[in-house]
Parts: structure tokens; sequence; C-alpha cells
């Protein structure tokens, strides 16, 4: 830790939205997502019970991996409108008591940026942005020679003049900004925190201030492990880089949120970050504990061989995702940090096809009343399905989770004027295929639940991303999950978050204020097909003259039979 954090106070009651602009509404009819047609929806979003956006990569770019081959961090990209339309977005966002965080790509750029066009070259002379003095040579990693191999990195030769190779981040097109080596080996391998690192830093730092300095509010950080290479387990080097960023940009911005593409808040927190997310991941058939909740098969289309949890007919129990789910809840929870659960995003393969509306009814409301702050992926309130689809801006197999939002039943399902020829991806057919409209006619749609479970966190303090949260239980046999989630009590600040330094703003604007500070509910879940049951903690039980608690809401058959609460198959209840 370099020192205590003040972590931004909107945090505690944040409900993201995560747009993938490309897809979610058309307002000039290019056939293609666009700022002002956020701003058009920003009502939707607000309705819907969410109060913050993330909105994917939407800089200039070649967009051969989506925008996250950025080519100028400082300019929107046209197909979205312009620098003026992105404040446009935050001011309106602000206006609602919205807040937007755009996405940060520090690990790699283009190899169109002006950066790496200007390291590229073979004379070293020449390795500078046209009238600006500062040597670029190693703003990228290059090896110093044409013929060198990356030390085991993937690396690129043959393709510019300079006399060296450079090394990848990700794909071809994205070479990897210069964080240095946590052991430099060859001359070419800078030292991590050395003088050309830091200077990779404090441009990064120059695209933060650009946009916070607009209004943004926070960034969502790719691949925010990736920057120093060859780093040692635990990812030392990368922390200690990460805590010099934030070291200059948070007392600039208290009040900016940096959510983290890490998957290890143990790692992720010592850097400095607000929160990280917990990833999707599953290698070579295992699953971490998010993949087991709604992605625990290898044929991630079919219902057939799904183990996951939410699945009703797995007879999977939730104590694999717990196992693997408290501790790093925990780590995060040391810092006065949070762990994001997600309903999906643009790079896991919409549910849609493979669960039911009910069963996400239940899964979606376990995700949206847990710790941390929840993130909705557009399009996933609705159950818009997966479509397979061929590649799109180098989507691979991403690109079926990457179709336009589906408003309704006009051409085009209410996403763009344009000829459906020239739709950025083809929208999912009528007839079958949800839309918002639709849903919300339909009084039980999965729509109205995200709406409902949303609503229910807005007004108890107890749902705080920041909140207690323990187990009631979780057998490891069988298909009950119940926990109790607390208000932390504003009043005790750094306190409540232990001896790591950390400092909580004063969350108390709005409904569920100081007042609430002992506010407490129990989130209680069947996702199979019997019948379970489990005792209430004794404040929940119910008084001789049957005052207690009651269920705020609920899909399913739920019963509180005296000290018990019994559920009938696919139930979800929250009590309060
Ligand atoms: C993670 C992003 O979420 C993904 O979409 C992108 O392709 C890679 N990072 C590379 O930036």
């Amino acid at each position: 830790m370099t020192g205590a954090i003040r972590r931004p106070a909107w945090l505690e009651r944040a409900r993201f939205y995560e747009i993938y602009p490309q897809s979610f509404a058309d307002a000039n009819g290019d056939g293609i997502g666009d700022l002002p047609g956020i701003i058009r929806h920003l009502d939707y979003i607000e309705d819907l019970g969410c109060n913050a956006l993330w909105i994917n990569p939407c800089y200039d770019s070649p967009f051969k991996d989506a925008g996250y081959d950025v080519r100028d961090y400082t300019r929107v990209a046209e197909r979205y409108g312009t620098n003026d339309d992105l404040v446009a977005l935050f001011d309106a966002a602000h206006r609602r008591g919205m807040h937007v965080l755009l996405d940060l790509v520090p690990g790699h750029t283009s190899e169109e940026h002006a950066w790496f066009r200007a390291g590229a070259r073979a004379d070293p002379a020449d390795r500078h942005l046209s009238g600006a003095g500062e040597d670029l040579s190693e703003r990228y990693i290059w090896t110093d020679c044409w013929i060198s191999g990356g030390d085991g990195l993937p690396f690129v030769g043959g393709e510019e003049e300079r006399d060296g190779t450079y090394i990848l981040n990700f794909f071809k097109c994205q070479p990897a900004l210069n964080y240095g080596f946590a052991h430099p080996k060859h001359a070419w391998q800078k030292r991590a925190l050395g003088p050309e690192a830091l200077a990779t830093c404090d441009a990064m730092l120059d695209v933060m201030r650009f946009w916070l300095s607009r209004g943004a509010d926070g960034f969502r950080v790719d691949m925010a492990d990736s920057l120093v290479k060859h780093d040692d387990g635990g990812k030392p080097y990368t922390i200690r880089t990460w805590q010099y960023m934030f070291s200059k940009i948070r007392p600039e911005f208290p009040e900016a949120a940096f959510v983290s593409e890490w998957g290890r808040p143990g790692e992720s927190m010592q850097a400095g970050f607000d929160m990280d997310f917990y990833l999707d991941w599953r290698w070579d058939g295992w699953p971490n504990g998010y993949n087991i909740l709604l992605r625990n098969t290898d044929t991630p289309l079919v219902r057939e061989g799904d183990a996951s949890y939410f699945n009703a007919d797995s007879e999977t129990s939730i104590k694999g995702f717990l196992d693997q789910y408290l501790m790093q809840l925990r780590d995060a929870e040391r810092f006065g940090g949070y762990f994001d659960l997600i309903t999906g995003n643009h790079d896991t393969l919409r549910v849609g096809q493979r669960l039911t509306a009910r069963e996400l009814k239940v899964a979606y409301g376990m995700l949206l009343t847990m710790p941390g702050c929840p993130f909705l992926y557009y399009g996933d309130e609705i159950c818009m399905p997966y479509r397979p689809l061929p590649t799109k801006e180098g989507g691979y197999v991403r690109t079926g989770s990457r179709t336009p939002m589906q408003w309704d039943d006009t051409p085009n399902r209410g996403f763009s004027a344009a000829p459906a020829g020239r739709l950025y991806l083809p929208v999912g057919e009528d007839g079958g295929s949800p839309d918002v409209a639709g849903e919300k006619r339909d009084a039980d749609s999965l729509y109205h639940w995200v709406r409902a479970v949303l609503a229910v966190r807005a007004g108890r303090r107890a749902l705080d991303a920041g909140g207690r949260f323990d187990v009631i239980a979780a057998p490891e046999h069988g298909r009950l999950f119940a926990y109790e989630r607390g208000a932390k009590g504003r009043s005790d600040g750094a306190a409540a978050y232990g001896d790591s330094g950390v400092e909580v703003g004063d969350a108390g604007a709005g409904a569920g204020g100081p007042a609430d500070a002992g506010d407490r509910v129990i989130v209680a879940m069947n996702p199979g097909r019997g019948e379970e049951s489990f005792a209430l903690p004794q404040w929940a039980r119910r008084s001789a003259a049957g005052a207690g608690p009651g269920v705020l809401l609920s899909v399913g058959d739920v019963c509180i039979r005296g000290d018990a609460v019994a559920l009938g198959p696919q139930s979800f209840a929250v009590i309060g």
C-alpha cells in the first residue's frame, strides 16, 4: 500500500450497465451504435435501476480488436460521434446522478498509434512525434536486432524499418507498451519502474487526466495485470507500477473509480484498484468459481452436459463457487475494495440459449444482491440470445454476444434506421427473440424481475457494495444457498474496514442513508427441482405475535414456516 486510499463514495451504491457502443443504439442511421444513441437511452437504463455505465473503448481505432486497439486515446472514433458528444454523455449522465466509466487500455495500442509509428522509424533521430521532442524509441518493447526472438514473449519481426522486433500484448495489431521487465536480462529489456517505464506511466496518466478532466468518472482497466513483463508470481512489479500511477492520479481525481480486469483481488487491491472483476476462467475444462455459476460446460451453446449451478438439472452445489469466492472477497474487503460479479460481458458467451428465463431469474437474483458492484451486460436483462456469427472486428467466438440491442419489433428491432445490410452485425429476428418493448408488456418477464431486484438493492443499505456478507446455508450436497447481507454502518468509516489504511467517503446521501446503518436482509435460493429449507438466524425469527421480517421479493414458492424458510423448486427470495 502506498498510503490510505479514499474510495469514491458513489461506488457503495453503484449498479453498472455495460455498453458495447457498436451495438447499443444508432442515432444517426449509419448502422452502427453511437454516443447520441446512448444518451437517448439513459432514461431506459435509469428506469431499469442502473446508475452507472461502463462503455467499451470508444476511441479512434482501426477496429481490429473492436476498439481495444487504440489509435488515439484522446479522440472519439468518428463512428461514435465527437469528443463533444462524449462530454455531452457525461453531462447527461451526471444530471441523472449517474456515473460513467470509460475503458482504459494501458497495456498496448494499435500498431497505427502515432507513438508506435514514430518509434518504428529506422533512424533514432526521427523517433518522435512531429513538432514534439520526446524520444519514443522505448515507448514499446523493441529488441535490438531484426532477427531477435522475444525472450519467450510473442513478437513480430520483418514489418517495420527499425532494426528490431517488437513484443505483442494480445493480437498481432497490439504492440505492448513498455513498462519494463521485472528482471532485465538483455540491454533491450528496460527495468520496471526505470526511466523508460515511468515515461510510459506518465503518458498513460495524461490519457487518464484527459478524460477525467472532461467529466469521466473513472475507468475499467483492460488487462491491468499485463504491464511488467516476466513479472514474478504475485505480480510485485506490476503492482508497484500501478501504485506509482495511483499516487499521481488519486490526489488529482479523488472521486474517480478504477476497476481492473485482473481477476485476483489479492493483487489488484494492493496495486490500488477500487474493484476487481471475478473473471470467467475455464482452463482445460477446470472451472473457476464464477464459471461454476453460469458457464460450467465445454459446450456453451447446448444445455446437455451443463453443470452450472443455475442450471435446474445440474445437481451442482454452491460449494465450489464459495470455496474460491470467499477467499477473494475477503482479500478485497481487507483493502476496503470490491470484488464484482457480472451477468456477462463482451468477452463471454451469452447464456440465454442454454438457460431458461426462470433459471436466469434465480441467477440474476443472486448476482445482483451479492457484495461488490453488480455489472449487467446490455441485453442480458431481456435474455438476449447468443447468435453464432462469423467473426467481426477480432471478436471470433465473442461476436455472437455483441449483436445489436433488441429494442422493439420495428425494422432492425429499433436499433437503427439503416438498411439491414449496413448494420454492424445482424439483429435477432423478430418472433421468438426477445425485445425490450415485449419484455415490458409481459409482467412476468426477466426484464421486470431484473428491475425489481435492482430496486430492492437500491432501497436497502444492507445490499450496498461494501455491506457485510455472511453465509447462512451452503450445503455441499444440495442446491440451497442462503446468505445474510448487512450494512457496514457509515459512521465508523475506515474502522469498518480493519487496518488496511483505507477510508471510505461519505456515502450517506440518498435513500437508505446512515439511519439504515443496522439494516440486514437474507437472500436465499434454490435453483434445483426439489425442495430445500433452512433455519432463520435468531434476529429474523418471528415473534409470538407474528412480527418479523417478511419476503420482500421472490420467485417460485417461498414460505416462512415458524423459524424456517421452505424454498420450492427454482425459487429465490429476499427476506428482510
Ligand atoms: C480484454 C478485453 O476485454 C478484450 O475484449 C480484448 O480483446 C483484450 N483485453 C485485448 O485488449
